[in-house]
């Protein structure tokens, strides 16, 4: 059966209830080969009616309007297509916050919170008798920047991404969260924008892009069509950043700061050997995310 076929099979054109919408959205998006078709047909749904997916099964036989239901078979169409729900709905919940969420920015993955506990952790190691000064490398939608902002009161968080686009993101994230005072944003490459703070970060935290050359083809169609390349492409072996921002990092980092990054579950020989290599930092370790994958590497710059 064609794909068009399929599309001009896949809705009633009566009028139907919230229980039929969700039968029909689940039955097309599963014969289009998306996986988590119920789910995705709730929020997509839940999206058009302004309504969470517990409202949903409250609401279950009330009717949709026109408007309504050429909403939902509008993002529904696009979910065929395997855009990420986030930015279909233009949206994603990180750290129990609301996050803006646009093709310009990678979707925050839930793994990455694990990042903003083990911040969380060493930044309760350092001295707090001053305002903790973070960096945000890679910031994107500014999920790390701004959930370390909200959790931590006396920080302040330098946020840097090359994508001018994705900036704009983050700088809306941090003003609905109220903690745009906290954090700086730049644009640049890197360490580029924050040459003048050397020896000046308590923290330099990043999830910087790790898809190596080789997994692209392996690369669900959501990410490797839909989210911004600069997010994920890693480089040949997935280390370019890392191989950057370990060899530059401890310049910018206070004796004893420490450096937090987010790594591939295959990565934790080879980020070692970066940091070792290095030869200012000490104690490191690694922390596994709860499918129990190493997912944290943490160094500390020799005191
Ligand atoms: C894996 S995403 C992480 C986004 C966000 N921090 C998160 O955890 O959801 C990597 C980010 O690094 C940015 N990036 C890639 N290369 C960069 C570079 N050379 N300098 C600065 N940022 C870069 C990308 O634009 C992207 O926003």
């Amino acid at each position: 059966m064609s794909e068009e076929f399929q599309r001009a099979q896949a809705f009633s054109p009566q009028p139907v209830s919230v229980r039929q919408a969700l039968q029909e959205g689940t039955k097309f998006l599963s014969q289009m080969g998306v996986e988590s078709a119920r789910l995705d047909a709730e929020l997509l749904l839940g999206r058009v009616m302004g309504w969470g997916r517990e409202k949903l099964y409250l609401n279950y036989e009330v009717p949709l309007g026109t408007h309504g239901r050429a909403m939902y078979h509008f993002f529904l169409r696009r979910r065929a297509r395997r855009e990420p729900i986030s930015y279909i709905t233009g949206q994603r919940e990180f750290w129990s916050l609301d996050f803006l969420v646009t093709p310009e920015v990678l979707v925050p993955r839930a793994e990455t919170e694990l990042l903003i506990e083990v911040v969380l952790e060493v930044l309760g190691q350092v001295h707090k008798n001053f305002p903790l000064k973070v960096l945000d490398l890679g910031t994107g939608s500014g999920a790390i920047a701004v959930s370390l902002a909200k959790e931590w009161g006396d920080i302040e968080i330098w946020a840097g991404d090359l994508s001018r686009e994705a900036l704009e993101i983050a700088r809306t994230n941090a003003a609905r969260q109220g903690v745009k005072e906290k954090i700086h944003f730049f644009q640049g490459d890197l360490f580029e924008s924050f040459r003048g703070q050397l020896g000046f970060f308590h923290v330099v935290v990043s999830n910087p892009p790790y898809v190596r050359r080789d997994e692209m083809q392996n690369l669900p169609p959501e990410v490797r069509d839909w989210e911004p390349r600069l997010a994920w492409d890693g480089g040949l072996d997935g280390l370019d950043l890392y191989r950057r921002i370990i060899q530059e990092g401890h310049l910018y980092l206070t004796d004893g700061g420490f450096m937090v990054l987010e790594i591939g579950a295959d990565m934790r020989d080879k980020v070692s050997r970066l940091f070792t290599g290095v030869g200012t930092y000490s104690e490191s370790s690694v922390f596994q995310d709860y499918a129990g994958r190493d997912r944290v590497f943490v160094a500390r710059k020799l005191p």
